[in-house]
C-alpha cells in the first residue's frame, strides 16, 4: 500500500449522525420512527441511483431535493392517509427535513479531525450532499475550520458511486486516489471508493455485514478514530 498523504470523509451517516432522526420520527409516526428513518434513507440514495443511471442525467436533481422527495415517499409507505391528503403531513415532513438540515455530528469527531490535522494531512468532505446542505451541516455540527475542502457532487451532477463524484476528491486533493484514505459508514461507498482505487476504512456504525461482491475495503473499524491507524 503507497503511503496515506490525505483523508477525505463522506458525510451523511459518516460524519453526520442521519440515525438521530429516527428518534423524532418516533415521536411524529408512533411505532414506525425506525422503519420511516430506514426507508427514506433508502429511497434518497436511490434516487441517486436512478437520476444518475437514467438518461445521461437529464433526471438530475440536487441532493436536498431527492432528499425532500424521499422523506414524502416514505411517509406515503408509514402513514398511507398521507397519498390523499398531504397537507395533513407537511408540518410533520418540515420537521424532520429542519432536522435533516442540522444533524448532530458524531462524538469523536472534533478529536480525530484535530488529530490529523495537528499531524498536517489535508482533510475534506467528499459527499452526495449539495454545497448549501453541507454548509449549513459543517457549521451546525461545529466542525467548521476542521476540514480543509468541501468537496459537493454536485458540480458533475452524477453521484457517488459514478467515478466522475469520486474523481472529485483527487482533483481538490491533488493526489492520486491511492495516495488518500476515504472513510465512510455506507458500505457501498466504501466499496465503490476501493474499485475506485482509494484507501478505504469502512466504520461499520451500524453493526451490518459488508457488501457481498468479492472486494474488502483496505480496513473496517467501528469509529472514525480508526483512521488514526492508516497513520501509525
Ligand atoms: C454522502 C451520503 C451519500 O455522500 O452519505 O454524504
Amino acid at each position: 500500500m503507497e503511503k496515506s498523504r490525505a483523508v477525505l470523509f463522506d458525510a451523511y451517516g459518516t460524519l453526520f449522525d442521519v440515525y438521530s432522526v429516527a428518534l423524532l420520527a418516533e415521536q411524529l409516526f408512533p411505532g414506525q420512527g425506525q422503519r420511516l428513518s430506514t426507508l427514506w434513507r433508502d429511497k434518497q440514495i436511490e434516487y441517486t441511483r436512478l437520476v444518475t443511471t437514467s438518461n445521461h442525467g437529464a433526471h438530475y436533481q440536487p441532493f436536498w431535493a431527492l432528499t425532500q422527495s424521499a422523506l414524502a415517499y416514505a411517509i406515503k409507505v408509514v402513514a398511507p392517509a398521507a397519498r390523499q391528503d398531504w397537507t395533513a403531513f407537511e408540518a410533520r415532513a418540515a420537521q424532520l427535513l429542519n432536522q435533516y438540515r442540522s444533524l448532530s455530528a458524531f462524538p469523536e469527531n472534533r478529536e480525530v479531525l484535530q488529530a490529523l490535522r495537528a499531524r498536517g494531512l489535508p482533510t475534506g468532505i467528499l459527499s452526495n450532499g449539495d454545497p448549501d446542505m453541507l454548509g449549513i451541516a459543517v457549521r451546525s455540527a461545529g466542525l467548521d475550520g476542521l476540514l480543509d475542502h468541501v468537496i459537493s457532487a454536485d458540480p458533475v451532477r452524477l453521484y457517488k458511486t459514478h467515478p466522475a463524484a469520486y474523481a472529485l476528491g483527487e482533483k481538490a486533493l491533488g493526489l492520486p486516489a491511492s495516495q488518500i484514505v476515504f472513510v465512510s459508514s455506507n458500505a457501498w461507498d466504501a466499496l465503490a471508493a476501493t474499485w475506485y482505487g482509494y484507501q478505504t476504512l469502512w466504520v461499520n456504525r451500524q453493526n451490518m455485514p459488508f457488501e457481498e461482491l468479492g472486494t474488502q475495503p483496505t480496513r473496517t473499524g467501528h469509529s472514525l478514530r480508526d483512521v488514526l491507524a492508516f497513520f501509525d
